[in-house]
């Protein structure tokens, strides 16, 4: 095998296959190095947003949505067809054949690019060399060497030592998306975006799901009038999110998870059948240097970067997971576009302002740009519109009054600042707000923009008429 490339990307996620594809069609010549493994021992390109992340969470969560759709709102269409019931492994193998679909899917692309792949883990050395090593083993494989190293080695979910992992009883989200039957009773630890929608997916399917957070306020970083309306809604389905709440302990005992936390009123007790560990996640940054090689890493152990995702060592970058930001695999993918472009010479850069966030409950709930809150903190003048989504005749249509678009703009120069969605298709919705704010858009602008009727989007426009008072469809 050719050991000497012009760059080698370490993790084949969303971050490190996007840089590998973006560096071969610009010429290079690339290998790509990753140790993944499925519990069936092959190996599988895509990382943690294809094999356990994104994509399976997005295939439960649509899977559940139809049969909660199926129960509750099919009579309402004169749809009658008795009781659902619900096959978990038919519904995991659908899961299962998305998956593998698209990590082949992943393989083809770097076929069509020549982009090499190399199984195996990979350990820098000095003088930018990079040895693949069998896990097992520690067999070294081959040593592979480039001008340019891309680590893009991913996150992994954190542990807790109050609840350490036991197969069948406590595990993380990766085990919480390969249940085999739904559980009676579901604890999580954790109502962040895992916690939100792997509850939503079991709860949906029968589980009583109870969330157990430590802050003291439900998703602080969403603003404030979004994440009421989330909290209202999500209880409303049947998910007791209870904030302000410590974990203590946890003990098995005949099979079931004895939890033990602390709240406002003093130690409580709660049995579950299993318990999900959604605390966050860590980046990947332990066991990927050899003897003599190091890069800085920060406090919360990232691979230090600047904004150009340059490490300490020249020609040598650090994208996704594994560096500051947002965990989220479309700040990966524009990360490795724009290393891939740097190393070729180019002047391309990613705008950390403008990551839009959704978290894929129902309804879906997303937002870009600064919050209400964020904007009083900082002393910027604002005016905001809101539309909601009862008064939108598509929803109407859809059955999917729930919730709203809310347009934050600033008070003097009309620029949107920011804009929070929560309603049914609320993912799609916040890309034309990406657009128009990436383009610098005013409100003015969004409001003499013509959307296509009946549409959800429509809302986006009326909130723009709304910061004027004159949205057309409610009374301002
Ligand atoms: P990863 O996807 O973690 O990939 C890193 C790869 O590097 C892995 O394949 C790993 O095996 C390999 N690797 C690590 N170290 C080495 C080494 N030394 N040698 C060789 N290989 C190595 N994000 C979203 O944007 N939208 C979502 O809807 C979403 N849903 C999620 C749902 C869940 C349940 C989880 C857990 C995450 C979700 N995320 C979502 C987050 C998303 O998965 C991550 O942000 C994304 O995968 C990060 O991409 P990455 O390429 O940086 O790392
Ligand atoms: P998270 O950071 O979103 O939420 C973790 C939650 O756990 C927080 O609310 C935190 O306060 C709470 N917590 C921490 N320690 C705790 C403790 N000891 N007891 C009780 N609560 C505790 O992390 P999560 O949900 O694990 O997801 C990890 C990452 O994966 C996210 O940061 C996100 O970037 C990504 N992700 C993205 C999704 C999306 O884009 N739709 C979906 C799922 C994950």
């Amino acid at each position: 095998m050719n050991t000497k490339f012009d760059v080698i990307v370490i993790g084949a996620g969303p971050a490190g296959y996007v840089a590998a594809i973006r560096c071969a069609q610009l010429g290079m010549t690339v290998v790509c190095v990753d140790e993944w493994q499925n519990p069936g021992g092959e190996s599988a390109l895509g990382g943690t947003c294809l094999n356990v992340g994104c994509i399976p969470s997005k295939a439960l969560l649509e899977s559940s949505h139809l049969f909660a759709l199926a129960q509750h709102e099919f009579s309402n269409h004169g749809i009658n067809i008795g009781k659902p019931k619900i096959d978990v492994a038919a519904l995991m193998a659908r899961k299962n054949k998305v998956v593998h679909e698209l990590t082949q899917g992943v393989t083809g692309l770097f076929k069509a690019n020549q982009v090499e792949f190399v199984h195996g883990h990979a350990a820098l050395s000095p003088g930018k060399k990079v040895n693949v090593i069998e896990r097992g083993s520690k067999k070294v494989l081959h040593t592979l060497e480039a001008d340019n190293i891309i680590i893009a080695s991913g996150s992994s979910a954190i542990k807790l030592e109050q609840a350490p992992l036991q197969p069948d009883c406590i595990v993380d989200s990766a085990g919480a998306l390969a249940f085999e039957s739904v559980p009676a009773s579901l604890g999580i630890i954790g109502a962040g975006a895992i916690g939100l929608e792997l509850g939503s997916v079991w709860s949906r399917l029968g589980s009583d799901v109870v969330l157990i957070e430590a802050m003291d306020e439900f998703l602080p970083v969403v603003d404030k009038q979004i994440s009421r309306a989330a909290f209202r809604s999500l209880k409303k389905q049947g998910l007791d999110i209870r904030i302000n709440a410590r974990l203590i302990s946890t003990e098995i005992k005949r099979k079931k998870v004895y939890v033990t936390y602390e709240d406002s009123r003093g130690a409580q007790q709660v049995v579950f059948d299993k318990l999900v560990v959604a605390v966050g996640r860590k980046p990947n940054s332990d066991y990927l240097f050899g003897d003599e090689m190091a890069l800085e890493l920060d406090e919360r152990h990232h691979i230090l970067v600047n904004e150009y995702c340059e490490t300490s060592v020249p020609g040598i970058y650090a994208i996704g997971d594994v560096v500051r930001g947002p965990m989220l695999a479309h700040k990966g993918f524009e990360e490795g576009v724009m290393v891939a472009e740097r190393i070729a010479g180019r002047a391309v850069f990613v705008n950390y302002d403008l990551v839009p966030s959704v978290i894929y409950t129902y309804p879906e709930i997303a937002w870009v740009g600064k919050t209400e809150q964020e904007c009083e903190a900082l002393d910027i003048p604002v005016t905001t519109g809101v539309f909601p989504m009862s008064a939108s005749g598509r929803a109407r249509a859809m059955a999917a009054t729930e919730g709203m678009v809310k347009i934050i703009a600033h008070k003097e120069t009309d620029r949107v600042l920011g804009v929070h969605i929560i309603c049914a298709q609320a993912s799609e919705l916040i890309s034309q707000a990406v657009t128009a704010m990436e383009m610098h858009s005013s409100v003015e602008d969004i409001a003499l923009t013509m959307f296509a009727h009946p549409t959800l989007a429509e809302a986006v426009h009326e909130a723009a008429l709304a910061v004027h008072k004159r949205a057309i469809h409610i009374k301002n």
